[in-house]
């Protein structure tokens, strides 16, 4: 196997390899079909495809020009919003090469620039708009300001379903071919989709792992993809609540430390992965609302600072307790 990151390696260059977020994908192609872009605003969660989708518009705009046309900029990087304004000065002042009259300026989580920032940033905006053209991404678009975003296309982009996550992993495993394709079982893609929740670059990161860590002739498994996601099984969180609920307190509690050791998770993992767990287990819908709701204030204790061992106890002794009533 070379040493090339996968998910560098396998970052889709046209619109055609982006997987998902259907929609976007259509109106941004016509966009650039009519050589004009409006400035656009992306928002949605991590590794779904914001800055790839952008760098194909720069490709697919500027061909061999792409790169002297395309400014690329993280807010939370660049030492506050006067040095994004410098730069973005710097780039626009020239015309763009080529026959598209404007460059393209992406600039990452923009949700980290304070509101005064933001409003430099709008300016900046209407400054250049005859030479720039704008990509704005962020984690939640309610983040940025009115102002902005009435300037710009804004598109929501949404975590891959597991058949998108399942068509990414399968197609990296056929290029990669050999021990990674044999590898992959219908239950190790299960256990790949659980703990990507949606995010592509996550599940790249954990499948190459896996395969670095991975002896040769060594069959890779679902508990392995847990362990690097340093993720529990559903199944075995599934256990822990049920012995909680039925009151099989001190066996629940030692099956959580198995646990937590065995795949090496922090508190706030486990909680996380119970609350989700919650919603599955076969009980009254107000408990699992009782449930989830200790579940928030456990998690407000834990990233306090209180003992995460100590919490954990104190959430399955309540389980107990509203499996009892
Ligand atoms: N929709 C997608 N289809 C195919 N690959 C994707 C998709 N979204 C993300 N990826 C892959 O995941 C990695 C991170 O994607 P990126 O676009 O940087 O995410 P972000 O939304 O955080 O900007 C890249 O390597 C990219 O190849
Ligand atoms: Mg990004």
């Amino acid at each position: 196997m070379d040493s090339a990151i996968w998910t560098e390696k396998y970052r889709p260059s046209t619109f055609e390899e982006i997987k998902g977020q259907k929609e976007i994908v259509e109106k941004v192609k016509a966009f650039v079909a009519s050589k004009n872009l409006p400035h656009l605003l992306f928002s949605g969660p991590a590794g779904v495809g914001k800055t790839t989708l952008s760098l194909v518009i720069a490709k697919q705009l500027f061909g061999e020009h792409w790169k002297e046309n395309t400014l690329e900029l993280n807010a939370s990087d660049e030492r506050g919003i006067d040095v994004v304004r410098v730069k973005v000065k710097d780039f626009a002042r020239t015309k763009a090469i080529g026959e598209v009259p404007f460059k393209l300026i992406y600039l990452d989580e923009c949700d980290a620039l304070t509101k005064e920032a933001q409003q430099a940033l709008r300016r900046t905006m209407e400054n250049y708009t005859k030479t720039a053209r704008f990509i704005l991404s962020c984690n939640y678009s309610s983040k940025i300001l009115d102002p902005i975003q009435s300037r710009c296309a804004v598109f929501r982009f949404k975590p891959l379903s597991k058949e998108e996550i399942f068509t990414v992993i399968e197609n990296i495993a056929k290029q990669e071919g050999g021990e990674i394709n044999q590898a992959l079982s219908a239950e190790v893609k299960d256990a790949l989709h659980t703990v990507s929740e949606g995010d592509v670059r996550r599940v790249t990161n954990i499948l190459q792992s896996c395969f670095t860590v991975k002896k040769e002739g060594e069959h890779l498994e679902a508990k392995d993809i847990y362990s690097m996601a340093s993720a529990a099984r559903p199944k075995e969180v599934q256990e822990i609540l049920q012995r909680a609920f039925s009151g099989k307190f001190v066996e629940s509690r030692k099956l959580l430390l198995d646990t937590m050791l065995n795949y090496g998770m922090s508190g706030v993992d486990v909680l996380k992965q119970i609350q989700k767990e919650i919603w599955n287990l076969q009980i009254d819908d107000r408990k699992k609302v009782e449930l989830v709701d200790k579940c928030g204030e456990i998690e407000f204790r834990m990233v306090e600072g209180s003992d995460e061992y100590l919490q954990l106890e104190s959430f399955l002794a309540f389980i107990a307790l509203v499996g009892k009533k």
